[in-house]
């Protein structure tokens, strides 16, 4: 008779080494309507249409069940982004390519995620969706510019409150130069460049994302 406990013992183990199992935490950061949720949601889908095993862990759809209680607060946030880094490690420790379009305004808290990537052996790079604020402005997909404008909404990121742009991403993509196409081209070419995929013909490489920065 096989008991609960028994089932459990034979659960399979992470990976010894997480980096081998091909997986990967893509974090999208940039402003709000910079164009992450768009890069990501197309990313993935074509990912996944060569048979990548991919997750979105998109901030709009996991606050409802990893941060239900949270605020905008900087602690809060900080919370948010942490939850958010630690399921992404998770999954991308067992091979899976883990795509997050999440504002995570604070450089030291991204640090942090990326800190906790490395240590457990997790690959992870980060994409600065670098999208002028005027421009993002000029979308406001959810029409928080215009409430913050009108002051129905205040602690917004990007006009009353802080983001901190990252120093030395992986990727650089301002949407207002680069379109959807050859974003998810770049997103691409640089998770394949990560997990030892093989590169499109005439993909770019990583340098190449760092050289053309
Ligand atoms: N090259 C591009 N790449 C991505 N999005 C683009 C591009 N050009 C225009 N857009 C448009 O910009 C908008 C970006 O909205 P999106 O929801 O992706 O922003 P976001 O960064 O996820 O914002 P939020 O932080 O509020 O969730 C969409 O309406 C998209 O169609
Ligand atoms: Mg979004």
């Amino acid at each position: 008779m096989t008991t609960n406990l028994d089932q459990r013992a034979a659960a399979p183990a992470p990976p010894a080494d997480p980096a081998s199992a091909g997986g990967v935490t893509v974090w999208l950061t940039g402003l709000p309507s910079a164009g992450k949720s768009t890069i990501a949601h197309a990313l993935a889908a074509e990912l996944t249409a060569t048979g990548t095993k991919v997750q979105v862990l998109d901030g709009d759809e996991v606050r409802p069940y990893l941060s239900t209680e949270l605020g905008f607060s900087k602690a809060h946030r900080d919370l948010n982004v942490t939850r958010i880094g630690y399921v992404a490690r998770l999954l991308a420790g067992h091979g899976v390519v883990v795509l997050v379009p999440v504002i995570a305004p604070y450089a030291e808290t991204r640090g942090k995620v990326r800190a906790d990537h490395e240590s457990h052996g997790v690959r992870y790079a980060e994409v600065h969706v670098s999208t002028s604020l005027a421009v993002a402005e000029s979308r406001d997909v959810k029409g928080l510019y215009a409430k913050a404008r009108n002051g129905e909404l205040s602690g917004l990121t990007g006009l009353d409150d802080p983001y901190e742009a990252p120093a030395d991403p992986e990727l650089v993509i301002d949407t207002a130069d680069v379109d959807l196409d050859t974003s998810v081209r770049l997103g691409r070419s640089l998770v394949e460049a990560l997990t030892g995929a093989a590169p499109l013909p005439g993909a770019v490489t990583a340098d190449d994302h760092k050289e053309s920065r």
